[in-house]
């Protein structure tokens, strides 16, 4: 399979997958998002491949966000369709797939990338991770599904905070928040996703794909949520606030919001 923004390494029946857009820090576009999808597509019907990790390439970032110069001028209806597609091909893709998914969180995971860290079944961070969503820092919201798993996996009041701060995270506090499961030192972290991975993959995976449907089942109730977010995101794209955030982080200066 050829890839554009990903790359794949196989070890045994264990499959690593690497965001490889180390100049934009891993930044999703929409090539690296189809780059992905079909990746994980085709990883949950090799049945050789019985654990799958995720990380981004190089020091600095596991994801850095969604694409911000992509998006900063799509109209209403672009906007609510980027996050419907996006869910829809990706994020609920991963968080269904019936083959574990470790996220190797290796550096910045902001944004879409967080969202994608959250949508794997489990995260493992460097201590060099940093973490939020920072998206109303440009006048949108979260629209990968940011809404909905940041308050599953760390509670109402500390998602709110993070969320309306558009504040980062380390890595120590996210492993107090119970955003990740451990934090390692950067050289150590595909090691021990690769220990972790190594012992899922003596179990039987048929026994593994019902757990996660079962564990997935249980928060199945929110469907709404979801598709509020997306209708949400959407309607950000028709506000001025969104045009002087993106324009603002594009020249790089901070945005002067008008409210509207
Ligand atoms: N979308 C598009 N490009 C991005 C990006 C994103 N989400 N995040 C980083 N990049 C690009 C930068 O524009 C820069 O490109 P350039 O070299 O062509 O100018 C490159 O990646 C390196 O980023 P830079 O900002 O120079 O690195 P830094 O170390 O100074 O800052 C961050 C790192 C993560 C704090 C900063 O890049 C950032 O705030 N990124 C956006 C985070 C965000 O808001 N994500 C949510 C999007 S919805």
């Amino acid at each position: 399979m050829n890839f554009e923004n990903i790359l794949i390494e196989h070890n045994n029946s264990l499959a690593t997958v690497i965001i490889n857009r180390p100049k934009k820090l891993n930044a999703l576009n929409r090539a690296t998002i189809k780059d992905l999808s079909k990746a994980f597509k085709a990883l949950a019907k090799d049945k050789k491949t019985r654990a799958i990790i995720l990380t981004g390439n190089g020091e600095k970032a596991f994801v850095a966000g969604a694409d911000i110069s992509e998006f900063a001028n799509y109209s209403v209806k672009e906007g609510k369709d980027l996050a419907a597609k996006g869910q829809q091909a990706l994020f609920n893709l991963i968080e269904n797939l019936s083959t574990p998914v470790i996220a190797a969180v290796n550096g910045f995971a902001l944004g879409g990338g967080l969202e994608l860290a959250m949508a794997c079944h489990f995260r493992i961070a460097s201590n060099n991770a940093k973490m939020g969503l920072p998206e109303v820092s440009l006048g949108v919201i979260p629209g990968y599904g940011g809404t909905q798993r940041l308050p599953q996996l760390i509670g109402k009041g500390r998602a709110m905070e993070l969320i309306m701060s558009a504040g980062m995270i380390d890595a120590e506090k996210a492993l107090s928040y119970g955003l990740v499961n451990y934090v390692v030192p950067q050289e150590e972290l595909l090691p021990l996703c690769l220990k972790i991975a190594g012992k899922i993959t003596n179990n039987s995976p048929v026994a593994i794909s019902y757990a996660i449907k079962a564990v997935n089942a249980g928060f199945k109730n929110n469907a709404k949520g979801f598709e509020t977010e997306i209708n949400a995101f959407g309607s950000c794209f028709g506000t001025a606030d969104f045009r002087e955030g993106t324009t603002a982080f594009l020249e790089k200066r901070k945005a002067e919001f008008p409210g509207t």
